[in-house]
C-alpha cells in the first residue's frame, strides 16, 4: 500500500508569520493516515521546520541547485537546504522550466544531488495545452520521466515521489478531470515499470497537481494510480489545507 503525500506548494508567497500561525491552525489535523508538508520560500524553511518538530509534518524547498558548492549567485545547495531543515525538495517545477530555462538534464541532476544528500526530490513534470492538443502528452511526459532517472538507481527511485502536473491545470482553476489524471498516472507507472520493473513501480508514489482544492481532492485520490497531490493555490489558507490532509473523512 502506498501512503497518500499530500504536499502544498507555497511558491512565492507567506512570511515568518505567516507560517507560524498556518501551523498553528492545522497541527491539530496533521494525521499520520497521510503524509503531508508544504514547501516553502527558503526564508521560511527554518520556522517551519521549527513548528512542525515531532510531527508527521515534510519541510520543503521549491528548488535546489544540483552543485554542492561555488561561485553560483543566489543559487542554494542541498546540504544548504537541509541545514536550513527541509526533508524534500521540489525538482522541476513548470515555473522553473519555464521562467528559468530548467532542463530535463538539470532536472536529472538535481534528483542526483536530492537523492546522494537524503532529502526526497518531488519531480514534477506535465504537458502544455497545445501538446495536449496536438495528442503529445504522453510522449512529452514519457520524455521528461525518462530524462528525469537516467542513472537513478532502484533503491533510490523508490524513494522519489513524482508529480504529474499538466501546465495548463495549474493556477488556472481548470483540473485535469480524474480520468485523464489517473490515464497519465498510469501512463507514468508503466513508464517506470518499462525503466526498472514492476515492484519498483508499484512502490512509487505519484500525485497530481494543477488546481487542487477541497471540493476535487477525495475524486482525485480516489484514482488507484494517484497517491497524493501537490497543491498551490489551496495550501495557501489553512481551513482549505485542512480538508485536503483530511480527504479520507
Ligand atoms: P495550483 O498549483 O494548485 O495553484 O494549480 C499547483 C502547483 O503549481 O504545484
Amino acid at each position: 500500500m502506498r501512503k497518500p503525500v499530500i504536499i502544498g506548494n507555497w511558491k512565492m508567497n507567506g512570511s515568518i508569520d505567516d507560517i507560524k500561525t498556518f501551523i498553528k491552525n492545522i497541527k491539530p489535523s496533521i494525521n499520520n493516515e497521510v503524509d503531508s508538508g508544504l514547501a516553502v520560500p527558503y526564508t521560511l524553511i527554518s520556522t517551519l521546520a521549527k513548528e512542525t518538530e515531532k510531527l508527521n509534518f515534510k519541510v520543503g524547498a521549491q528548488n535546489m541547485h544540483f552543485d554542492e558548492l561555488g561561485a553560483y549567485t543566489g543559487e542554494l545547495s542541498a546540504k544548504m537546504i537541509i541545514e536550513a531543515g527541509a526533508d524534500i525538495v521540489i525538482i522541476g517545477h513548470s515555473e522553473r522550466r519555464m521562467y528559468y530555462n530548467e532542463t530535463d538534464a538539470a532536472v536529472n541532476l538535481k534528483i542526483k544531488s536530492a537523492l546522494k544528500n537524503n532529502i526526497i526530490p518531488i519531480i514534477c513534470c506535465g504537458e502544455s495545452l497545445e501538446e495536449r492538443e496536438n495528442f503529445q502528452a504522453e510522449k512529452i511526459i514519457e520524455n521528461q520521466i525518462k530524462a528525469a532517472f537516467v542513472g537513478i538507481s532502484k533503491e533510490n527511485l523508490s524513494k522519489t515521489i513524482i508529480a504529474y502536473e499538466p501546465i495548463w491545470a495549474i493556477g488556472t482553476g481548470k483540473t485535469a478531470s480524474t480520468e485523464d489524471a489517473e490515464a497519465m498516472a498510469m501512463h507514468i507507472r508503466n513508464t517506470i515499470k518499462s525503466l526498472y520493473d514492476v515492484e519498483t513501480s508499484e512502490k512509487i508514489r505519484i500525485q497530481y497537481g494543477g488546481s487542487v482544492k477541497p471540493s476535487n481532492i477525495k475524486d482525485i485520490m480516489s484514482m488507484p494510480n494517484i497517491d497524493g497531490a501537490l497543491v498551490g493555490g489551496a495550501s495557501l489558507k489553512a481551513e482549505d489545507f485542512i480538508k485536503l490532509i483530511k480527504f479520507f473523512e
